[in-house]
């Protein structure tokens, strides 16, 4: 029996709970949300649509009832507020500290060996908020920001291919989840196996690298409040890559001790995902421009760090 609990069923929560109950990525789902009635209401609402869609896996809500989370082999946190128009995720640290760290205490208490999949924004701070506070095995604690990132990068690649199918696109984006320290790897990005350079002139993958940096300010201004269908989805791609133990190689904001010559930090690497969390970081040799690229986006996730200790 599997058990996977989402903390925070606002738009992100509720709709990678929606993806898990479709795709049937586990037995069970708790809904968790702290405004009274919206988690019960969500999870009535996703047993009716299973109805209809034939899905077998047991939904239910509860207002702040942690105990209801008892017991989770996944637990998904995405408390906290969303940005706004015009914010970046960086300015969102000063409300959503507290709220992540109270949520990950109540967590704890009753799904002490749970894996933690964190969504809160500013994701790679708020992964290593967790991180220090808990001092949890450093595979249980995993930031989900490059699978999200790399579905963007993937998909303004496909657009500027002229609508080439996603899944013949291979991806990858490292380095913060934020507007200015995402590093969209062209190098590394493929088109039916073929790099992409081959198929687009450097101004179009320019182009293309700018919009993924931009592309979850660009939603915010178009629906005035932050994405969630791909932010959900790709949340739910992590649970099912853990609880099924599939191994996959996947970006994600992870503790990094040396790797990719950055330690004490949470930042996005390409890592395997499997049953234990993270398992290993792959080493995508990075050339020396990626490199001082990387380095900048660490020393930008570290100035965001810093703020920790003033807002807490
Ligand atoms: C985004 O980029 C929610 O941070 C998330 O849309």
């Amino acid at each position: 029996m599997s058990k996977v609990s989402v903390i925070g069923v606002g738009n992100v929560g509720a709709t990678c709970a929606d993806v898990m109950a479709i795709n049937e990525v586990a037995d069970e789902i708790v809904l968790l949300d702290i405004k009274e009635g919206v988690a019960e209401g969500k999870a009535l609402d996703m047993k009716q649509a299973s109805c209809l869609l034939s899905m077998d896996t047991k939904i239910t809500g509860t207002t702040g009832d942690y105990s209801k989370t008892a017991g989770s082999d996944v637990v998904v946190i995405t408390s906290g507020i969303p940005r706004k128009p015009g914010m970046t995720r960086e300015e969102l640290i000063g409300v959503n500290a507290g709220t992540v760290k109270d949520v990950t205490t109540n967590v704890l208490k009753y799904s002490p060996d749970a894996i933690l999949v964190v969504i809160s924004n500013p994701m790679d701070t708020m992964t290593y908020l967790i991180q220090k506070t808990f001092g949890l095995p450093k595979n249980r604690v995993i930031g989900m920001g490059g699978a999200l990132d790399s579905s963007r990068f993937k998909t303004y690649l496909s657009m500027a291919l002229g609508d080439a199918n996603l899944n013949d696109i291979e991806a990858t984006v490292i380095g913060g989840h934020g507007d200015t320290t995402m590093i969209p790897l062209t190098r590394y990005a493929t088109y039916k196996g073929v790099p992409v350079s081959e198929f687009l002139s450097e101004e179009a993958l320019n182009k293309v690298v700018s919009d993924t940096m931009v592309g979850g300010a660009t939603l915010t201004k178009l629906l005035g409040t932050s994405a969630w269908y791909a932010p959900g989805a790709a949340g739910a791609y992590l649970v099912e890559a853990i609880l099924h133990d599939q191994k996959k190689v996947l970006p994600c904001s992870v503790y990094l001790e040396g790797e990719y010559g950055q330690k004490d930090i949470c930042i996005g690497v390409p890592v395997v995902i499997g049953k234990n969390g993270w398992e290993k970081v792959v080493d995508f040799k990075l050339n020396s421009a990626e490199k001082a690229l990387f380095d900048k986006s660490a020393e930008a996730v570290r100035a965001t760090n810093d703020v920790l200790n003033a807002v807490l």
